[in-house]
Parts: C-alpha cells; structure tokens; sequence
C-alpha cells in the first residue's frame, strides 16, 4: 500500500514537472518591436530585417529593446504533415534564416500564433498543432512568442494557454511566452503559472481614448505584475500619428509607469526626433526597467487630474501627475506628500524628502524641494514625471 501511494506520488510528480513556464526570463518587462500596429498584414523578410538594422541604427537597441516580432500573416497553410507553410514570397529565405538574421545582431526573434483554429486574420492557428509548432519554433531559434485568441470557439481559455505553455517547455528552447486574450478571462488571476506577459484589453487604436480608456483597465491589476509576471495593456502607437508629440509622450510615461511590455509599433526607419526621443527616454525607460517589479498605483483620481505613483528599487518613487483634460492645469505638488505616498491609502511611508532628489524626467533637471509645495503647470493630454531618488 505504501508503495502504491509513493509511485502514484512520483507520477503525479514527474507529470507535474513539465507543467511549468520558462522562469527566469522577462524579469523585467520585454521591450522590442512589433509589426502589427503599423504594417498589420504587409510582413516580409526585407522589412523585418530593415526594422532590425533600424533598431541598431537608431539607438534604441542600446536603450533596451531587444525582440523584433513578426506579427499576423507570416504563414500560409499546412503541409501533408500538419507542419506550419510559410509564405515564400513574402519570406523566400524562411523563418530559421531570418532568426539568425536577427540574433547576429544582438536582438532576439519574436513570432506570432493563435490558440483557436485560426488566427485573427484566418491564417492557420496552433490548434491541435501545439507540440509539432513548438518544436518547430524551438528549431528556428524563436524567444518570444505572442500567442493570440480568435477562432476558438468553445475553448477554455486556460487550458488552451497552459497546452501551449507545456509544449513550449516541452520544446526546450526558453521563449517568452505573451498570452493575447484580451483580458476576456481575467488572464491576470491565472496567467502568472502560464506565462510571461498577459493582454488585459481590446486592441489599442492610435487615438488618445483609446490610450486612455486603457489606462482605466489597469487600475486594479497592480497587484498581480511582478518579476516574470506583467499585465501587458497592448504595444505602443508612439510615433504612428494619430496622436499628439504631448499624447505620445503620456502614452509611453504611463506604460512605463504601469511596468508594461515596451513593444513599439511605429516604423524605425521613417522616426521624426520627437519620436525617437519618446521611445529612447532613458530615464523613463529605467522607470519601466525598475527590478524591483512594480507597477502603478493610481493615488489621487481628481477627475481630470490623475497621480500615479510607482514603487522602485532603494526605496525610490516615481511620481506621474497627469492633466487628462483638454486645458492647461495649474496644479500644487507637495513632494512630501507623494514621497511618502503608499498603495495602502490610510497608511503612509517614513522617508523624508531631505533624503531625496528629485528629478524631472522629461526636462532631465533637478529640482530643488525646498520651495515646496509648488505650483506647476500641466498641458493638455500631458504629463509631468518626478523620480525620487535616494541620496
Ligand atoms: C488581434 C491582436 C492584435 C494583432 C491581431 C493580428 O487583434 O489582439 O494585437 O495581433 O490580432 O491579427
């Protein structure tokens, strides 16, 4: 009887080994680039490797980014075996070349697939191919997968999720595994087991609502980010131009202040400097960057006018006040207050501010805290970004 119950015990164990997710990858939140936002279904090798060179060229590799993701509409059918077809006009080398296109140039290789039958734009999707398409992407040297949810019928989202968790470690290559459920079953309390980064809405729009809308979605899901775990509020626009120099700018300090995936969707090879600064601000960037792994609290919510504040590392804060409205807003900022500012609203922090500096992020100054409070002016759809540092 003894013997019974330890052998049933090591199955259940030796099962339950390969129920697990790559650890030790995306301890901080991914940052790269992907194809969807701006060239939707017009992929190809020739552009890819260009978006690649652009990477290196513009600095932005050097400022952090590192995967180069082909989105939808890469793929073509099934072979006679099941295996996945590429497109041989559009990628004539093949997908394994590509890869090593991008790794000999320091970034890594991000591709995408769906759970259900097909994929959103009705290319072939991973369903009842898990293992084969793992295996296949562990061969063409893929780090990161984005794993999307349309045609799935009657499928649990869960489970479907967790399948292709375990064929990817199956598979053995470490790849970043990026659910794309939308948040439809609150991915957030469950997706942590299954994978590295998890959608939590609908499709971002290169409009300011849009932006903002999401923004709102985030609010309660603080507490489920962490090292390896982030709630992912979709790519970004910055640079797309359905939105001002000033909206982009808040658009990228709040998902650096809410931790999220840094994914850019704009062409690198065609950036104005605005642009290029948004996405290159690297003291915003260290924001997102931050290991301790914190995202965003929203600390006041006056309507219009918004704090967010984020815990960092050394007993650090970052601080972004936000002017959601259509004026200009003149607003008092007690730095004492936001220093000491905690998650736990009735509760609050013993740091002093004589410990701190203050650093503006955007004017990359620092400010001197002792003519505090002050008042300071917000543009509209526009953001001020303060980081406390300690001494
Ligand atoms: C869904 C996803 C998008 C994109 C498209 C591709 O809408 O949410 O991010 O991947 O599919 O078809």
């Amino acid at each position: 009887m003894g013997k019974q119950i330890l052998l049933i015990l090591f199955v259940l164990l030796t099962l339950g080994s390969s129920a697990q997710k790559f650890e030790q990858l995306a301890k901080t939140p991914p940052m790269g680039w992907n194809s969807w936002n701006k060239f939707a279904c017009n992929v190809s090798e020739k552009l890819i490797k260009q978006m690649a060179d652009e990477m290196v060229a513009s600095g932005l590799q050097k400022a952090g980014y590192e995967y180069i993701v082909i989105d939808d509409c890469w793929q073509v059918a099934r072979d006679e075996n099941g295996e996945i077809v590429v497109d041989k006009d559009r990628f004539p080398n093949g997908i394994k070349s590509l890869a090593d296109y991008i790794h000999a140039k320091g970034l890594k290789f991000g591709i995408y697939s769906c759970a259900g039958t097909k994929t959103c734009q009705e290319r072939p999707g991973g369903f009842g191919h898990e293992y084969q398409d793992a295996r296949t992407y562990a061969r063409w040297g893929v780090d990161y997968l984005k794993y999307d949810w349309c045609n799935t019928t009657t499928q649990d989202a869960r489970s479907s999720y967790a399948n292709m968790r375990d064929a990817l470690h199956t598979a053995g290559r470490p790849i970043v595994f990026s659910l794309c459920e939308w948040g439809t079953a609150k991915p957030w309390e469950w997706a942590g087991k299954v994978g590295h980064l998890w959608r939590t809405t609908e499709d971002i729009v290169d409009r300011w609502e849009s932006m903002i809308n999401i923004l709102d979605k985030e609010r309660d899901l603080a507490k489920y980010a962490g090292p390896g775990s982030w709630n992912d509020p979709d790519m970004l626009e910055v640079g797309n131009g359905g939105m001002t120099t000033e909206e982009y700018k808040t658009h990228f300090s709040l998902w650096c202040m809410l931790a999220a995936p840094l994914i850019a969707g704009n062409d690198l090879g065609n950036m104005t400097s605005e642009t290029k600064e948004i996405l290159g601000n690297k003291e915003i960037i260290a924001l997102d960057q931050d290991t301790l792994g914190k995202q965003a609290f929203c600390f006041r919510d006056n309507g219009d006018y918004e704090i967010w504040i984020k815990k960092l590392v050394k007993n650090g804060k970052a601080a972004c006040l936000l002017n959601r409205s259509d004026e200009e807003k003149t607003v008092q900022v007690d730095f004492n207050v936001l220093l000491k500012s905690n998650d736990d609203y009735w509760s609050i922090e013993p740091y002093k501010l004589q410990d701190y500096k203050v650093r503006d992020l955007w004017e990359h100054t620092d400010l001197k805290p002792d003519k505090n409070p002050l008042f300071i002016k917000i543009p509209p759809h526009s953001v001020k970004v303060f980081r406390f540092i300690k001494n």
